[in-house]
Parts: structure tokens; C-alpha cells; sequence
């Protein structure tokens, strides 16, 4: 496993910003690393300027040099695309995609990158949050469980391979 530097043992660690066209690569290699059905770099491009768009860097800072290499372009090792979109005169937040390089998950990366979206989608005044989930992804469920997601319906035979997505929401 790569060793991701964190803020109190480096002082420095992984910094959550705003993705860009640079970070695209490297999102890309590591979506393409994490699901079956990866989004198309198109996809991306398109998010760019969402504010729930954002990437977990490296810091150069950081004592880095035995951390993650993820990508040609400094060290991203994780991102997650949220978003806004009307729901019945309100505003609903959509995480739509997060995923963390392999070498890189387990040591709180997700984490940080689930709360900054939430903090974006809390100041665009949203009033809850869903996401889809399969149903079998354990280990997401229980990260979007810690944040306070809870089951609120299934979407049968969501993905290609013919399993349920589970929907989740946080009442802000
Ligand atoms: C889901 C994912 C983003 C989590 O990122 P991560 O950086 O590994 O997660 P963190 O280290 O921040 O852990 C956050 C929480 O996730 C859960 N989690 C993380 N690794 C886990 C594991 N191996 N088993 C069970 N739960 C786990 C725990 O609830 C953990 O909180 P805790 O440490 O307080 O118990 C990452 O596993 C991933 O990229 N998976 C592939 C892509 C994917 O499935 N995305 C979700 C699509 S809906």
C-alpha cells in the first residue's frame, strides 16, 4: 500500500481543491482503476467548473516521496463530483462520483473528500443530498452511513450487470 502523509503526522498531507483540466488525467486513471463502467474523460470535462468538482492532491510540501505517484501530474489520489439540480421547487445535492486510488484508500482520503463536497453543497443552500450506491459496495455504503446517509430506496437493475443501485440521502 502507498502511504498518503497525513495532516498531523507531515503537517502538511493531502489538500482538497477545486479540480482542473490538469487533475483530468489522473482523475481519469483512477475512475478507469475503480469501476467496471468508468465514466468517458468527456464527462469530466464537462464538470470542470462545478464547485462540488474537486480532486485530493498530494501536498508538495509533504514528505512525499515515498506517497502516492498517481497520474503524471503531482500526486492526485482521489476526487469526487458533486452537484446541484432542482427537486420540486428546492435544491438537492448529488454526489455523482468519488473514488479514491487503490494504493491510496483506507487511510481517510474518502473522508475528506466527502466532507468538502458536502461543505460546497451546504453553501449552495440545498435542503438534502443523494446518491446512488451499489448495492454490494460495502465499504462506500458504510463511508456515506458515517456521514449521516441513510437508505431511501432502490433503483432495480441500475447498473449493466444487472444489480441494484441503492439510493441514500442526508437531510441537511
Ligand atoms: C469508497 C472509497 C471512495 C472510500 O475511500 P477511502 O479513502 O478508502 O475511505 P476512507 O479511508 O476515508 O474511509 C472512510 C470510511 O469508509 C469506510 N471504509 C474505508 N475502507 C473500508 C474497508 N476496507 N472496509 C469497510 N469500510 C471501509 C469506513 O466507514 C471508513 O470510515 P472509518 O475509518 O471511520 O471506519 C474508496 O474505497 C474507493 O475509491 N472505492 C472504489 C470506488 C467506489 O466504490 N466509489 C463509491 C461509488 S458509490
Amino acid at each position: 500500500m502507498t502511504t498518503v502523509p497525513t495532516e498531523e503526522e507531515s503537517g502538511s498531507g493531502v489538500r482538497v481543491r477545486e479540480a482542473e483540466r490538469a487533475d483530468l488525467l489522473a482523475v481519469f486513471h483512477i475512475e478507469q482503476e475503480a469501476f467496471p463502467q468508468p465514466w468517458p474523460f468527456s464527462a469530466f470535462e464537462r464538470f470542470l467548473d462545478e464547485p462540488g468538482f474537486l480532486v485530493a492532491q498530494v501536498r508538495d510540501d509533504a514528505d512525499s516521496r515515498e506517497t502516492a505517484t498517481v497520474g503524471d501530474d503531482g500526486r492526485v489520489v482521489g476526487y469526487v463530483v458533486a452537484d446541484v439540480v432542482p427537486n420540486h421547487g428546492e435544491s438537492l445535492g448529488h454526489i455523482k462520483d468519488i473514488a479514491v486510488a487503490e494504493a491510496c484508500r483506507g487511510q481517510g482520503v474518502g473522508r475528506r473528500l466527502l466532507q468538502q463536497a458536502l461543505t460546497v453543497l451546504a453553501t449552495e443552500n440545498v435542503a438534502s443530498v443523494k446518491l446512488e450506491v451499489r448495492e454490494s459496495n460495502e465499504t462506500a455504503k458504510r463511508l456515506y452511513r458515517g456521514f449521516g446517509f441513510e437508505h431511501h430506496g432502490r433503483l432495480p437493475r441500475y447498473y449493466s450487470n444487472g444489480e441494484d443501485a441503492l439510493v441514500m440521502v442526508q437531510e441537511f
